[in-house]
């Protein structure tokens, strides 16, 4: 399949998880991409697993930072871009007696205000009828205590791609989010989860999914791909969920 041929896409938070397994799907299917990622070890892997794509540090959590990406995605695609990915994330898990300001604010800068702002800057170099894709969290919803900062930036950004579905609607640009359950990547490691916690953690999930297991990162990339395609003109403002059926129960 070459449904990406001759198609710019950008992706945040492209050098690890869910992001680097989206890339690397839409390179096969044709895409011309550019990527940013945060840890140099990443971003070197990623330059030689994707040696056609242009990967850039860009650190979400500055807000000087969007300056930036949109001088890269200028440069990139100068007729614009037929898609956007709006990944990356950052989600630590604490008890309510551990929520302090600085967790908050960590969350709030990568998860919610970086979308946010990237989303409006990065608009006007959007093609008309070009894709703009957010991400969620299949935490949102539920009740539990220890994800409460991380859950709350991700509701926002449900309400964050309905205002800017119908704001960008005129110009045919179709905003959605696509929504994980618990998928295997690097995020409850980077978010201070210790191997043996994630192991019991994982195992847990895995029992609770209808279709019996966690996520993989290439789960929720073709489900990404497909909304970044023409196969979704027409879908809007939706929310798709990627999570072996957990949150349907
Ligand atoms: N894994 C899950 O269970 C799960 C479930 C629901 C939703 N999600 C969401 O899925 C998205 C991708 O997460 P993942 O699971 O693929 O985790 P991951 O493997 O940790 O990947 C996160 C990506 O975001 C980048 N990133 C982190 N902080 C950044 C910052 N300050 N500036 C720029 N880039 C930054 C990382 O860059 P480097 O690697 O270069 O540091 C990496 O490319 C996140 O938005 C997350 O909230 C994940």
């Amino acid at each position: 399949m070459n449904r990406f041929q001759d198609r710019k896409i950008l992706i945040t938070g492209a050098t690890s998880g869910i992001g680097k397994a989206t890339a690397e799907r839409l390179a096969r299917e044709g895409a011309s991409l550019l990527l940013t990622g945060h840890s140099p070890d990443h971003i070197e892997a990623t330059r030689q697993a994707l040696p056609d794509a242009k990967v850039i540090a860009n650190d979400a959590a500055k807000i000087e930072a969007i300056d930036d990406l949109v001088a890269a995605a200028k440069d990139f695609a100068p007729d614009g871009l037929d898609g956007v990915f709006l990944n990356a994330g950052y989600g630590s898990f604490r008890d309510l007696s551990e929520i302090d300001p600085g967790h908050i604010e960590k969350h709030f800068d990568i998860d919610l205000r970086a979308p946010i702002l990237q989303a409006k800057a990065l608009e006007p170099l959007v093609k008309d009828g070009g894709k703009m894709l957010l991400i969620g969290s299949g935490t949102v919803g539920g009740n539990r205590p220890d994800t409460l900062v991380y859950s709350a930036m991700k509701a926002g950004i449900r309400q964050a791609a309905r205002s800017f579905a119908s704001e960008y609607a005129s110009r045919g640009i179709c905003v959605n989010v696509v929504t994980p359950g618990l998928t295997d990547t690097g995020f409850h490691t980077r978010g201070g989860m210790g191997e043996e916690e994630q192991k019991q953690y994982k195992n847990k999930v895995a029992g609770m999914v209808p279709l019996g297991r966690i996520g993989e990162p290439e789960d929720v990339a073709g489900v990404a791909c497909f909304l970044l395609s023409d196969d979704a003109n027409y879908v809007t403002g939706a929310e798709l969920r990627v999570d072996g059926g957990l949150t349907m129960l």
